[in-house]
């Protein structure tokens, strides 16, 4: 007995494949990390994210000029600024590096710009918020986080980013925003976010990795599948207009059930260290790097992401360009 029905009939072609496929990326899908450091006076290489580059600041005029022109829509910054101290009060500086980073973009041209809100890079300690008695006190940094996102805000910024997972940073951040005049300013969440080993590139990147301990005290336990929604629940309760889960490929469930179960957009982050790992394997041989890229970002969107940050963003924006 032949099979009546065969799915491989409609994959016999290139033609063929791409009629039916369910899921395709977009420029329009993907956000571009980007790193702006006030210490450094010409584009530095970032050592472990082969490929990917911190930018001074009298740099991004053009570099905004460029991304416009290969396609890039969205750009997230952060910023690594050239002095901490225990509150991470260049965070919310009128000429902290974000803001000047921020304000300098906006002028450039019309991408998108999406600014991080966090103490992390600010801070002497490198956590996500205050430390008092050796601990992260999460009610002591809400009206820093507030601060700091109506700062960005009152420089441009088109979404602001909270990405310290404070109890009530929705909430404080939404207040600060309408209070200064930001009422139509959207606020991304970074809802569900675990407690990764993934994210040691970024950390060397922007040079935040905690001075003392670790994170698990504010990030998610990776175990936790359940909690991510009541996480992302809170937090639009409190007024995000977007979610954001990451790491992205550890996470596909999690990004499964929230694109299922709420109804504002859902963002995933392929962190610094998914794309390092794909990176490495394709440096020995291993994997190809391109297919790699393409198959990983094209999985986190099927698995329900609508918007994706990704270090591979202007790569896979050219590459759209070509093939449409
Ligand atoms: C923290 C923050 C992190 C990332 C961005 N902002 C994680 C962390 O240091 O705990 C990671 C992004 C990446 O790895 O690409 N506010
Ligand atoms: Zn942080």
């Amino acid at each position: 007995m032949f099979p009546a029905a065969r799915t491989r009939r409609l994959r016999s072609s290139p033609g063929l494949r791409s009629m039916v496929r369910e899921t395709s990326l977009r420029a329009e899908d993907l956000m571009l990390p980007l790193f702006v450091d006030e210490r450094c006076d010409a584009v530095r290489p970032i050592g472990c994210l082969t490929g990917v580059e911190a930018y001074p600041l009298d740099h991004l005029p053009r570099l905004s000029d460029e991304l416009e022109s290969e396609g890039v829509r969205t750009v997230m910054v952060f910023g690594v600024p050239r002095r901490k101290d225990a509150e991470g009060s260049g965070a919310w500086s009128e000429d902290g590096v974000a803001q000047s980073a921020v304000r300098a973009l906006k002028s450039a041209g019309g991408l998108n710009v999406i600014a991080d809100v966090c103490l992390c890079e600010y801070s002497d300690h490198g956590h996500c918020g205050v430390v008092r008695d050796g601990r992260v006190d999460n009610d002591s940094t809400l009206p820093l986080l507030g601060r700091t996102a109506a700062s960005l805000a009152d420089e441009g910024a088109d979404i602001v980013a909270p990405s310290g997972m404070m109890d009530g940073s929705v909430a404080a951040i939404r207040q600060a925003l309408d209070a200064g005049g930001h009422r139509m300013t959207p606020i991304m969440s970074y809802a569900v976010k675990y407690d990764s080993a993934l994210y040691g590139p970024f950390r060397e990147a922007a040079c935040s990795a905690p001075a003392f301990g670790d994170r698990s005290g504010y990030q998610m336990d990776v175990g936790n599948r359940r909690e991510a929604l009541r996480e992302a629940s809170l937090d639009i309760g409190e007024g995000a207009d977007i979610v954001m889960v990451k790491p992205a490929l550890t996470s596909l469930d999690v990004i499964s059930d929230c694109r299922r179960a709420l109804d504002v957009p859902i963002a995933a982050y392929q962190v610094s260290g998914e794309y390092a790992m794909i990176m490495a394997a394709a440096s020995m041989g291993a994997i190809d790097e391109e297919r790699s890229m393409l198959e990983t970002l094209t999985a986190i969107k099927r698995s329900g992401a609508g918007v994706i940050a990704s270090y591979y963003t202007r790569r896979i924006v050219a590459e759209l360009e070509v093939t449409q």
